[in-house]
């Protein structure tokens, strides 16, 4: 079969100055995207900006023969997002991609967390998807064509000690991901979720050794994928690194249902068993699923 291309196809890729966002921009660059490669230059705790970072990236892109803009607005902000989609219309004239990528980390025990390591993880993750996708979505429902990718975390979707505000944030974005599946349909527009594994800046003291084998670059070829054409996909969540690709998904188990009288608590208790399998599982394509079966249930 052909190698996968992406002419003609603009894609915005945020937090791209650095780690995984460099390597997603530099794969579709070189696959004929043009890029927006949007990144503030931060350190890993959001503070600060420095623009290099993001230039280089666009150099490595230009110097290679392919096409890229530099973009240095926050994501955090409606404001941001605005200015960055405007960014892609001025320099190439539309949106077909986004790769929300960017991302902060502000790590405490919850007991100690405060508004300050709360907000900014909020509003960078899980605002900032929204923030950027929103006004790229208008276009491409009116164009008819998008791909969204949001970059979740194992720390929202398994937990992770001392991230609650990064976690939740993180599997916010799952939420908004099952969401604009739903709302895209109709408009070819396809939205999936990526938990990246990789040795980067924001990772590179808890992984050790290991980070040497999770080359940022493993995750982006998913990415792409999900960002193709052809991707066959949508809603859907894939843990990826270190080359191992695989799908994360949410289940409902068998249950159980008591249909000769009300639930009681005593109910619960001694059901509790079925209600905790997960050998057997259905994997819901929408809410409106779920209810037909419940209502199926129901009689
Ligand atoms: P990184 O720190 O190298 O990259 C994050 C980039 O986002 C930085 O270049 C930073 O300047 C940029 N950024 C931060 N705030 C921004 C803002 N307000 N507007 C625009 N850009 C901003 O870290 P890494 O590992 O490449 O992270 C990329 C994404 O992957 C993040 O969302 C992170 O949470 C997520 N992730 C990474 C994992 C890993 O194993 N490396 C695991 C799970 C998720």
């Amino acid at each position: 079969m052909a190698d996968l291309g992406f002419d003609g196809k603009v894609a915005i890729v945020t937090g791209a100055g650095g780690g995984l966002g460099r390597e997603h921009s530099v794969l579709l660059a070189s696959r004929g995207a043009l890029v927006v490669v949007n990144d503030v230059g931060g350190a890993v705790d959001g503070t600060g900006g420095d623009a290099t970072p993001g230039q280089l990236v666009v150099d490595e892109i230009t110097g290679a023969g392919g096409e890229a803009v530099l973009d240095t607005n926050s994501v955090a902000t409606p404001e941001g997002g605005a200015a960055i989609v405007q960014t892609a219309i001025d320099a190439y004239g539309k949106v077909d991609i986004v790769v929300n990528n960017a991302g902060i980390l502000r790590d405490k025990s919850f007991h100690n967390l405060t508004p300050e390591f709360v907000d900014p993880v909020i509003d960078v993750h899980l605002r900032g998807a929204f923030n950027v996708t929103q006004p790229a979505w208008v276009l491409m429902r009116e164009q008819g064509y998008g791909r969204v990718i949001v970059t979740a975390s194992s720390a929202g979707i398994f937990g992770n000690f001392g991230q609650a505000n990064y976690g939740a944030a993180k599997m916010g974005l799952v939420g908004l991901a099952h969401v604009l599946a739903q709302e895209g349909e109709r408009y070819n527009i396809k939205a999936n979720a990526v938990a990246p594994v990789a040795g980067t800046r924001m990772t590179r003291e808890i992984f050790g050794d290991l980070a040497d084998k999770l080359a940022p670059g493993l995750v982006s070829p998913v990415v792409a994928w999900l960002a193709h054409e052809d991707c066959p996909v949508s809603g859907h969540i894939y843990s990826v690194g270190g080359g191992r690709v695989a799908r994360v998904f949410v289940g409902e188990g068998p249950g159980y249902m008591r249909t000769d009288g009300p639930l009681t608590l005593e109910d619960v208790r001694d059901h509790f068993e079925e209600i905790e399998r997960t050998d057997d599982f259905t994997i819901m394509r929408n809410a409106t699923e779920e209810l037909r079966l419940l209502a199926k249930l129901l009689g």
